[in-house]
């Protein structure tokens, strides 16, 4: 992957960023994404945000190879402390991180928020604490999108804040508008998983030593969930 041809995850992504918005990729390593649209004209001005020194000096060098410092301000910070109110950022990623982390991202980085941005969330996993954080900061979910790149099932959350939302606790837990779509992609992925959900609880049945029951009963309750969806 890179600033040319991104993945198909980053790309997928990318068809989610308005045209000429002003964008802040957290998370943003490479800077791929900001790059690769930035070259492409589709979005303004970016602002890359990376909390590694590593990551940090390779989004650095990204930008400096393809000419676009003026364009491409490269950060290091922790989360949204990358942003500043004259950025008059219009839309955010959050990218390829576990769903926890994103939501402490952003409930974190509360004060660096105008509630007008548009949120486009990657997670790898954790889909629903995040959505449930969304819930409780009055975020609708407007877009959601799951799909398969090698042999990982990422999912995309695209949410706007809008007022007060309430979604159920199976929305919660599997997206309200995959849900609402079922589509073969997200069958698959639900598949897999109550595969793995199902192996994980003959795992923590058969221990050897004592297992929490709040964790038995939490695997056996998403093996429930999933089995009510794909019926
Ligand atoms: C796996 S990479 C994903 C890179 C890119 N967004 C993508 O989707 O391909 C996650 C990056 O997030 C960065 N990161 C994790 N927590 C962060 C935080 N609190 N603030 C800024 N960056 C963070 C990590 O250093 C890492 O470079």
């Amino acid at each position: 992957m890179n600033p040319h041809t991104l993945s198909l995850r980053l790309e997928r992504v990318a068809a989610q960023v308005p045209a000429g918005a002003r964008l802040a990729d957290i998370g943003s390593d490479h800077a791929y994404l900001p790059v690769a649209l930035m070259r492409r004209d589709a979005i303004s001005t970016a602002v890359a945000g990376e909390v590694a020194l590593t990551p940090f000096h390779a989004a650095q060098r990204t930008v400096r190879d393809n000419q676009l410092q003026s364009q491409i301000s490269v950060r290091q910070a922790n989360g949204l402390a990358a942003i500043n109110a004259s950025d008059k950022i219009t839309a955010i990623s959050l990218c390829g991180m576990g769903g926890e982390t994103i939501r402490d991202i952003l409930d974190r980085g509360q004060a660096h928020l105008s509630g007008q941005e548009r949120l486009i969330l990657q997670p790898n996993g954790g889909e629903q604490p995040l959505r449930q954080w969304l819930m409780e900061n009055h975020y609708r979910i407007l877009f959601e999108e799951v799909l398969r790149e090698n042999r990982f099932f990422y999912e995309i959350i695209v949410a706007e804040r809008t007022g007060p939302v309430t979604y159920s606790a199976e929305e919660l837990y599997f997206g309200p508008l995959l849900l609402q779509s079922r589509s073969p992609m997200f069958l698959a992925k639900w598949q897999r998983l109550l595969r793995e959900r199902q192996k994980t609880l003959s795992q923590l049945t058969g221990a050897r030593q004592a297992v929490p029951e709040q964790k038995v009963q939490d695997v056996a309750r998403q093996i429930r969930l999933i089995t009510e969806l794909l019926a």
